[in-house]
């Protein structure tokens, strides 16, 4: 298996229907090839990362890069892995609501203190979801 980690910035600021459109489509894609992952959005910037086999997470990142609703996609780590670290999420998180912002935050900032960072990927990708929380470039 394997697991590949990126960001991104949004062309524009996205609204929360734009948003759960992208959502909604990656939940239905991913969960149809078996693809894990998390996806966080805050201040124009996208963090993901993406695990399952390797074709088929190649392939889906190649489809998102051509995607117009972001730009200066970057790749930051892939490696292999031999277990699924986000079994139960086809794609989580996202900026909900503005009244909830500041829990969503502190939430993901704790959630990023205490999960495993094992492989590059995901050593990367929290420090980006950190980055990105605190508006850090
Ligand atoms: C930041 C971002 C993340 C995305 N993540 C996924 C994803 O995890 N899975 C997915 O299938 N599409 C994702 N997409 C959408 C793809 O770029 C593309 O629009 C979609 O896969 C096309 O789906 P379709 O072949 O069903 O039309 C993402 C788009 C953006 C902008």
């Amino acid at each position: 298996m394997y697991q590949l980690n990126y960001h991104s910035i949004s062309k524009s600021e996205l609204n929360y229907n734009e948003l759960n459109h992208i959502l909604e489509n990656a939940i239905e894609n991913n969960s149809s090839k078996n693809i894990t992952g998390c996806l966080v959005y805050h201040n124009n910037r996208f963090v993901q990362i993406l695990e399952g086999n390797k074709s088929d997470v190649v392939q889906i990142f190649e489809k998102i890069k051509l995607d117009q609703r972001h730009h200066s996609v970057t790749l930051l780590w892939e490696n292999d892995i031999d277990r699924r670290f986000f079994p139960e999420w086809n794609m989580a998180y996202h900026q909900p609501k503005n009244s909830n912002l500041i829990q969503f935050i502190n939430n993901l900032l704790l959630l990023s203190e205490f999960s495993d960072k094992t492989t590059g990927s995901l050593l990367s990708f929290w420090a980006t979801v950190k980055n990105i929380l605190s508006n850090k470039q």
